[in-house]
């Protein structure tokens, strides 16, 4: 059989995420023939470089542009040595891979101005693995009327909706989403505010380290409930869904703001996990009021204090890892994109409007041949 013929008739993906958080990229190599079934997985972290150069291209500066392109084209070199060694530890031949679903790197989300950009240079990332590049997921649902964001909701409704019980999700990544999955009856999800990005950027500033390894800091704080108090009271958090957010407004700048200078290191952690944990306890008790099982996902999962919290901000309902569903919360992301790009070979919708808030569904993503 021909390579082409070969390709059209897999339904072997590649999802590719590389998040807020700026660590780096998540692969995973999933069989989409029935139930999302993850097959391997590989992760590559950022080079300093190429997360100093991100982390710039966050807020406006000079020669933007031209970083950014620059930055792109880094980047899907980075996504192709992940895809390359992904296949290469499977023994999977690029021929046998359909497509691969690439989000890029978000270094503006700004909805309200009718746009979103994630870097990635996908015609690039095609060439170099061979394979057919599914890319610019959000800009479809942005021109629908849409936030453009989150888009993981959908892919959670396929694969951990139950008929008999209520449940919820919480991505843990830079920003937190959660997705309401009740029994039946609407879908919906949206960004409740900072998932991990705070906590990475207090113990960076002040430690130099990239995050709170366990919740570690943090757990030897004690929370300062009048700067919570003062955190909470971001406008972000009192807005209804559709909403969603980003770098662009969580960020050292904003935490700054607070002047958590005065404070002790830890006790400023503790706080910011506190913001987290009750900021999406908070969303959970009023959109997600009926579920009685939250699973948790994203690498923040990881973070057993931040865990622990969220756990405390939900009383009435049991708390647990995704790996409980069958996927591993570190994949569940990686895997979604693979689920994306699928639906977009296939021309059907990725988005959920009551989620996203677009005026109707849309297929999504752009499509680069090799
Ligand atoms: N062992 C750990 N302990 C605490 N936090 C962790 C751990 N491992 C990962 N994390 C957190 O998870 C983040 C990465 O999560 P990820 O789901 O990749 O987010 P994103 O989608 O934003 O990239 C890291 O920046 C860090 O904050
Ligand atoms: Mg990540």
């Amino acid at each position: 059989m021909s390579g082409s013929r070969q390709r059209k008739r897999s339904e072997i993906y590649v999802g590719l995420m590389s998040g807020t958080s700026l660590d780096g990229v998540d692969a995973a190599l999933v069989d989409l023939r029935s139930r999302p079934a993850l097959l391997g997985t590989a992760y590559m972290a950022y080079p300093r470089a190429l997360k100093s150069a991100l982390l710039a291209l966050q807020s406006s500066s000079r020669d933007e542009l031209h970083r950014a392109s620059l930055a792109g084209i880094h980047l899907s070199g980075l996504y192709a040595r992940t895809v390359n060694r992904l296949l290469r530890k499977y023994r999977l031949a690029p021929g046998l891979v359909r497509a691969i679903g690439c989000h890029g790197q978000t270094v503006r989300h700004l909805p309200a101005s009718g746009y979103t950009i994630q870097l990635g240079n996908p015609a690039l990332l095609a060439e170099r693995t061979g394979i057919p590049v599914v890319a610019d997921f959000r800009s479809g649902d942005l021109a629908a009327g849409g936030q453009g964001a989150p888009l993981v909701p959908a892919f959670h409704a396929a694969v951990f909706r139950s008929a008999r019980v209520h449940r919820a999700i919480v991505n843990l990544g830079g920003i937190a989403n959660i997705t309401d999955l009740p029994p039946r009856g609407r879908v919906t999800g949206f960004d409740t505010g900072p998932g991990n990005v705070l906590l990475d950027a207090w113990i960076g500033f002040r430690l130099g380290q990239d995050f709170d390894r366990g919740g570690t800091l943090a757990s030897r704080g004690e929370p300062i409930e009048s700067l919570l108090g003062d955190m909470l009271r971001d406008p972000y958090f009192h807005r209804r869904p559709p909403k969603s957010t980003g770098r662009d407004h969580f960020n050292l700048g904003w935490l700054r703001r607070f002047a958590p200078g005065r404070h002790a290191v830890e006790d400023v952690q503790a706080t910011l996990a506190e913001l987290s944990a009750r900021s999406i306890g908070m969303a959970i008790a009023e959109f997600c009021s009926g579920a009685r099982e939250v699973y948790i996902c994203g690498g923040g999962a990881k973070n057993t204090d931040l865990v622990g919290r969220i756990a405390r901000a939900l009383p009435r309902a049991s708390i647990d890892s995704t790996i409980e569903l069958g996927i591993h919360p570190d994949w569940v992301e990686a895997m979604a994109f693979a689920w994306l790009a699928q639906r977009r070979v296939k021309g059907e919708a990725g988005n959920v409007p009551a989620v996203t808030g677009a005026r109707r569904s849309r297929v999504l993503g752009a499509i680069y041949s090799p």
